[in-house]
């Protein structure tokens, strides 16, 4: 069965919708979420593989899906991130002197956990420099791994210098503590030490630890998604508990969106079957302004993903949610009921039809670059 029928015809629609990317808006209620799962409904039925990012929880009802939800019985692995992912996350924005002294911090504890397997932070006063050197040299991809609690003592230990008088040897990686520079960072790695030990950090990256509780680390299914060793078919990534930590949400979903790219980017080389990537109402983890486009995972993976058979079909509720530079990366939209002229004048492409504002709910302007637009009626999946 096709997911959606011609409104005057009433034939099925054969043309394809997910073999690129697609952009689903109309106003709250209009159907768009019906339309989304009525197609990975259809993607089910082929056995394509498709990964949900789900806000709401509303895509847990379809059938054949495995799901995890972030915060609860999934967590991210914080060693994924760099200094300025990190930095984004909490919600801080250090001076870049902190910047560099963090991806520093972060080396040192990565040494310190799966080379030294020892805990806490690692000393630095006293610690000659060579040998310093050749254990960050042993450091592979596999020791990413750290840990994140210690990052603000680490940094004490970053801020270590020769002394001052002649009895400084350089040879070390440092005699003293620079209490000078620490006395005037102070303020930021007190933010730091609380934003790390916030609930929601602890909770979305699973810091503490998890005694009693089966918690799967979600890059690692995506992976399996990825790469098809899931007998699934189907990834729900459940985000509703997100919704708490309004700063952060972008910032992850940016952050899981590049994961997906480069996975895919890594194994080029490899044949790689094509993975639909679904996000609802996108315009809550997307940033309004062009310019902080080129570091959002969501927008990358949008330029980036065709070459790699990645499609995304994210869904809003109005065009104008979107920031024009990332509209313009659909050659394919799926219009439901839209009212305002605004609006539909920002669609990737403009509608030739005129019944986009009397659209009923469940009904659709389908347009395509270079097409004749086509009114269609979604039908609802019978579960
Ligand atoms: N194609 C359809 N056939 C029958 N009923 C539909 C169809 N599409 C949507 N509906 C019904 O309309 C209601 C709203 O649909 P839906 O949740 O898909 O809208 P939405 O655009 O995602 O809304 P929101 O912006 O609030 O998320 C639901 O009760 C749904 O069952
Ligand atoms: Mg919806």
């Amino acid at each position: 069965m096709t997911a959606m029928t011609d409104l005057r015809t009433g034939r099925p629609v054969h043309r394809p919708l997910t073999d690129q990317h697609l952009l689903v808006v109309g106003q709250t209620g209009s159907g768009k979420t019906t339309t989304a799962l009525a197609l990975l409904d259809q993607l089910q039925q082929t056995d394509q593989t498709a990964i949900v990012f789900d806000p709401t929880g509303e895509y847990a009802q379809l059938p054949h899906a495995v799901t995890y939800r972030l915060g609860g019985n999934a967590y991210l692995e914080a060693g994924r991130l760099d200094p300025g992912e990190l930095q984004a996350v909490l919600g801080l924005d250090l001076p870049e002197r902190l910047e560099r002294q963090m991806s520093r911090a972060m080396n040192a504890l990565r040494i310190q956990r799966n080379l030294l397997q020892q805990p806490g932070p690692l000393k630095k006063v006293g610690r000659p420099l060579a040998r310093y050197q050749s254990l960050l040299n042993q450091l592979s991809a596999w020791s990413r791994d750290y840990a994140i609690a210690e990052l603000p003592q680490q940094l004490l230990e970053e801020a270590v210098i020769p002394f001052a008088d002649d009895q400084a040897d350089y040879s070390l990686c440092g005699q003293t503590y620079d209490r000078e520079q620490i006395r005037h960072d102070w303020g930021l790695l007190t933010d730091l030490r609380e934003r790390l030990a916030s609930p929601a950090f602890r909770d979305l990256f699973d810091t503490q630890g998890h005694p009693g509780m089966a918690k799967t680390e979600l890059g690692f299914v995506l992976k399996l998604f990825l790469q098809h060793r899931s007998s699934h078919r189907t990834l729900v990534i459940d985000l509703s508990l997100l919704r708490r930590y309004e700063r952060q949400q972008g910032a992850l979903l940016s952050e899981l969106f590049k994961q997906v790219l480069n996975n895919r980017l890594a194994r080029r080389d490899q044949p790689q079957p094509a993975v639909k990537i679904v996000l609802d109402e996108a315009h809550r983890y997307l940033p309004a302004a062009d310019q902080e486009l080129s570091h959002n995972g969501i927008f990358q993976l949008l330029r980036e993903g065709r070459k790699v058979n990645l499609q995304l079909l994210l869904t809003t509720q109005s065009p104008l949610d979107l920031p024009a530079r990332l509209r313009s990366q659909f050659g394919r939209a799926l219009v439901h009921r839209l009212s305002s002229g605004d609006e539909l004048a920002a669609l990737p492409v403009v509608p030739k039809l005129s019944t986009a504002s009397t659209l009923a709910t469940g009904e659709a302007l389908l347009l395509a670059v270079g097409e004749a637009d086509q009114l269609v009626r979604v039908q609802k999946p019978r579960w």
